[in-house]
């Protein structure tokens, strides 16, 4: 290859080419204000972004009137990546307009210190020269901790999954979005599509912030019978607006969730308390109404409708129950057959150890209130890792299958994860249900089945970055997972007391966060004779076989881990199909 060819087909992959930034003309009028007019035919504007600077604002101005407006980390110094502003869909926000000319209107942000440390004039900050028009976006998996076979998004920040249904063998999942950058802010329900849960399509983005706020978490049913009025199989999605109060809003959609039309009378739901958000809405069959279950600081609301527009007070869940060690979010209903139900509450900080966790309550319910079955305030948790958060179920999942997502991650450390171009993945899906153990109700968690078939069924004799590890135990089993640089994850089964522990103080980069190395230990609600290992890259998932105990954690080997010991026990490797 010639040099000048390779020097392009470097740059290519970098994603540092666009089209020309002629199209793009730059005026700085003030040290902290810059007005960029783009008059391209491209899609998109490729802002550059540098991570450790804070925030500008940026109001994309079209025909004299605001049609975005966002925040992003404009490059000063370098360019940390490039994030996409779809121009062709501003452009489009006023069809009569033909002028291809969009304004970015951005106000610097001067305070923070990587600018001041660095003296530069605004007019000599780095996305000025740098900033590009594109046709195409960057989409490669090439960043080495990329999940082969788990949900990322394909660029920018995401948290937790938003808006879980199934329609037409079809799986939706939405997701907290920041689109223009890999840092939380600018919250947008991103849309991803799978048929088998485990390859998943990016579809863009679903429903974007407006005059109410940001848009934080919810859920979304499938109106079979057309109880709003929206058509038959709308799919209705639930959403908390953030803008100067937390409200629940609704929005619709008559195309199987590619768009929404926002509900012209929200907000649907309003309070005075300061945490009010992430509303999920079920079917309960017998009062034929739809009840719609929202957290507000440390307890649930319950509220039910005929009509999923207007609801009426049922009543509240929560004091003195399990722990209010933090703000009760992203909660879910679910009804586990033989009248067992289980109330999921996620809660941040407050988990076991330490950060963000999802704890449940099982008990019952009527239609009006959830009883809890226990007096005692013991906290049970859905999963004993440190990245199992905001975990919510699917809507609508073929044969009343309780098909859990969780998001991968911990709000102590989840923004210093070393990741570049995206931020953080789900959980692999998992099957809830519910069992007794010594005469108390648990939730158990399974991977679920499509999560097993991702594997061949064929054992091969070594460790993959991506792979499956079935352990047969013993009362002691110790499984080592390790590389050539000593980096290592230590798992260990003791039947005698009734634990798993997993231990990720050496598993590779973990000063990141003083939070991020541990050891997580979880009790096993009796004897586990199989243990599933679940390894992509940058997680580990075990489950106990029979679903009495979950662990999820990420880890960030150096080099993938290639050896594999097991003390006491005896192991099978599956590679991903
Ligand atoms: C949970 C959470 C939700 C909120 C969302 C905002 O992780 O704090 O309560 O809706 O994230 O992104």
């Amino acid at each position: 290859m010639c040099i000048r060819r390779l020097i392009m087909s470097l740059l290519l992959m970098s994603g540092f080419i666009g089209l020309t930034a002629q199209d793009i003309e730059v005026s700085t009028l003030s040290d902290s204000y810059v007005m960029l007019r783009v008059s391209s035919d491209a899609h998109y504007v490729l802002l550059p972004v540098e991570e450790s600077q804070s925030n500008d604002r940026i109001r994309v101005i079209k025909n004299n009137g605001v049609v975005e407006e966002l925040n992003v980390r404009l490059a000063v110094n370098k360019v940390d990546y490039y994030v996409p502003l779809d121009i062709r869909r501003l452009a489009a926000t006023q069809r009569d307009d033909k002028s291809k000319t969009v304004l970015l209107d951005i106000i610097v942000n001067r305070e923070n210190t990587a600018n001041s440390a660095s003296k530069l004039a605004t007019s000599d900050f780095a996305a000025w020269k740098l900033i590009k028009t594109s046709n195409t976006i960057e989409t490669d998996n090439r960043e080495k901790f990329r999940p082969l076979y788990h949900h990322t998004p394909v660029y920018g920040w995401m948290n937790d999954p938003n808006g879980l249904f199934y329609k037409d063998g079809v799986w939706h999942l939405y997701f907290q979005h920041n689109p223009y950058g890999s840092q939380w802010e600018n919250m947008t329900w991103g849309h991803s599509t799978s048929t088998d849960l485990v390859n998943w399509k990016f579809e863009g983005d679903a429903i974007r912030p407006d005059a109410f706020g940001t848009i934080f978490s919810g859920s979304a049913v499938v109106d079979k019978d057309n109880a709003a009025g929206f058509g038959r199989g709308a799919v209705i999605a639930y959403y908390t607006s953030a803008g100067k109060s937390q409200m629940q809003c609704m929005a619709y959609s008559t195309d199987d969730g590619k768009t929404f039309t926002k509900y012209e009378d929200n907000p649907i739901l309003v309070s005075d308390i300061p945490d009010f958000r992430d509303p999920h809405i079920i079917w309960y069959k017998p009062t034929k109404r739809w009840v719609l279950i929202v957290s507000e600081k440390q307890h649930m609301k319950l509220f039910s409708s005929k009509n999923l527009k207007d609801w009426t007070f049922e009543s509240d869940f929560g004091e003195g129950y399990g722990s209010h060690a933090g703000v009760w979010e992203c909660p879910d209903l679910l009804d586990m057959g033989n009248g067992k139900w289980v109330l999921v509450c996620n809660i941040n900080p407050g988990g076991p150890f330490g950060g963000s966790a999802t704890q449940y309550f099982t008990g019952t319910f009527d239609g009006h209130k959830f009883t809890c079955d226990a007096d005692s305030v013991a906290t049970k948790w859905m999963d004993w890792g440190k990245d199992h958060y905001a975990t919510v179920t699917f809507d609508n999942a073929p044969n009343g299958r309780k098909v859990a997502l969780p998001w991968m991650s911990n709000w102590q450390y989840a923004s210093q994860v070393p990741t570049k171009q995206y931020r953080s993945a789900n959980g692999i899906p998992r099957d809830l249900g519910y069992f007794e153990y010594k005469g108390t109700g648990y939730c158990s968690v399974k991977p679920s089945p499509e999560a097993i078939m991702a594997f061949s069924q064929k054992a091969q004799s070594h460790v993959t970055p991506a792979c499956r590890i079935d352990v047969q135990t013993r009362s002691r089993t110790v499984i080592t997972l390790s590389n050539s640089k000593d980096e290592r994850v230590t798992m260990t089964y003791d039947a005698k007391s009734e634990t798993f522990a997993m231990d990720r103080t050496k598993s590779g980069q973990t000063d990141f966060n003083a939070n991020f190395p541990v050891l997580t230990k979880a009790p096993t609600l009796g004897k586990i004779k199989m243990l599933q290992i679940f390894v992509d890259k940058s997680s580990i998932e075990v489950f106990d076989a029979d679903g009495k105990m979950a662990m999820t954690n990420l880890v960030f080997p150096s080099e993938p881990y290639n050896r594999l010991a097991v003390n006491g026990g005896k192991a099978k490797v599956y590679p991903l199909k």
